[in-house]
């Protein structure tokens, strides 16, 4: 029993999304599972690996920005303040925007995988007693009931790093900061990391590591699948593939079919060709300009721009224009 950390769990009477999941796979232009069944247990721990490797540069561009800005977040950011992650991940980050601040009152930390989300959270409210942690397991969609429990006046400041935000199309991208807004209330800011357009190669090669790690990453969506629905897909039946997509600026991600296959989705069948492929996920690559425009039509301002030397990532810190 920790006394600075609640528990809240939306994911434990969740089925609904079983026949979404079965439509999503026959869907007849490109079958697809939706990023969010990537973190399970395992899945979470291989994308904190993902963030270590040495291809993989938003994680550890994003914490530097973070590191190098922290006298600045001090003092543009309001002390007592309550801060809510949307989907927390690794504890890195938030470590180190807490020891920024002032005083923080409150962390809420939203993530869609339980098991990493209270050990996290545990180490958070050992490491910060003054602070009262809230774990919520929820993922992006449940943003009413979340704010069912966010209900107290205190300012809020609202963290998404790691360019979440580019798995969403830009119309999905814009709703969920409209839906942000309703949590985060009057007064509050919002810091939100972006991944920026560079060299198709090293965007490329982010999402196609030498230690294959990622294609481990995307692979295990299907044993999440199978253990969710009772699908009988086999792995080894799929490879990897990751690219830029020039036209929607965004890095897909894909299984593709090593050969003609029946699989069982329990009480139906999913028929895929050789070369066919189940699109898995989509990180959307901005220009500081366009994401800009972005927020801005969602109803925030722009405080600051931050990035590194390189320009590989964006951090902004934006404040809910009110209305
Ligand atoms: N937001 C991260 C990104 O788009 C998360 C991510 C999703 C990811 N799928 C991934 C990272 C696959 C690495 C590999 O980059």
């Amino acid at each position: 029993m920790i006394e600075n950390l609640d528990i809240y769990n939306f994911k434990e009477d969740e089925h609904e999304d079983d026949s979404e999941i079965i439509s999503d796979l026959k869907n007849s232009d490109q079958k697809r599972i939706n990023s969010k069944h990537f973190y399970d247990k395992k899945g979470s721990k291989l994308f904190d690996m993902i963030s270590e490797l040495k291809e993989y540069y938003p994680t550890r561009t994003e914490i530097e920005i973070i590191e190098n800005q922290k006298y600045s977040f001090r003092k543009k950011l309001p002390s007592n303040a309550s801060i809510i992650e949307f989907g927390s991940g690794s504890n890195k980050k938030i470590k180190k925007l807490l020891n920024a601040l002032n005083n923080p009152k409150e962390y809420i930390s939203i993530d869609i995988s339980y098991d990493f989300l209270i050990v996290n959270a545990k180490e958070i409210a050992k490491k910060f007693p003054k602070v009262n942690v809230k774990a919520i397991c929820a993922d992006l969609y449940q943003l009413e009931s979340i704010n069912k429990i966010i209900n107290d006046n205190s300012q809020k400041i609202g963290f998404f790093p790691g360019s979440t935000i580019g798995n969403f199309s830009q119309n999905d991208a814009k709703k969920l900061l409209i839906g942000f807004k309703k949590i985060l209330g009057k007064n509050s800011f919002l810091i939100i990391g972006v991944d920026l357009r560079k060299d198709k190669k090293v965007m490329e090669k982010a999402y196609n590591d030498s230690k294959g790690i990622t294609a481990k990453f995307n692979k295990n969506i299907l044993k999440v699948i199978n253990k969710k629905i009772g699908s009988k897909f086999n792995i080894n039946n799929f490879e990897h593939k990751a690219y830029f997509n020039e036209k929607k600026k965004r890095i897909e991600m894909h299984l593709v079919s090593r050969e003609n296959q029946n699989i069982s989705l329990k009480d139906h069948d999913l028929k895929i060709r050789k070369g066919e492929s189940i699109h898995t996920e989509n990180s959307h690559k901005y220009s500081a300009a366009e994401f800009e425009k972005l927020v801005i039509s969602a109803g925030y301002k722009k405080i600051d721009f931050l990035t590194d030397k390189k320009n590989y990532f964006g951090v902004f810190f934006l404040k809910v224009v009110d209305n």
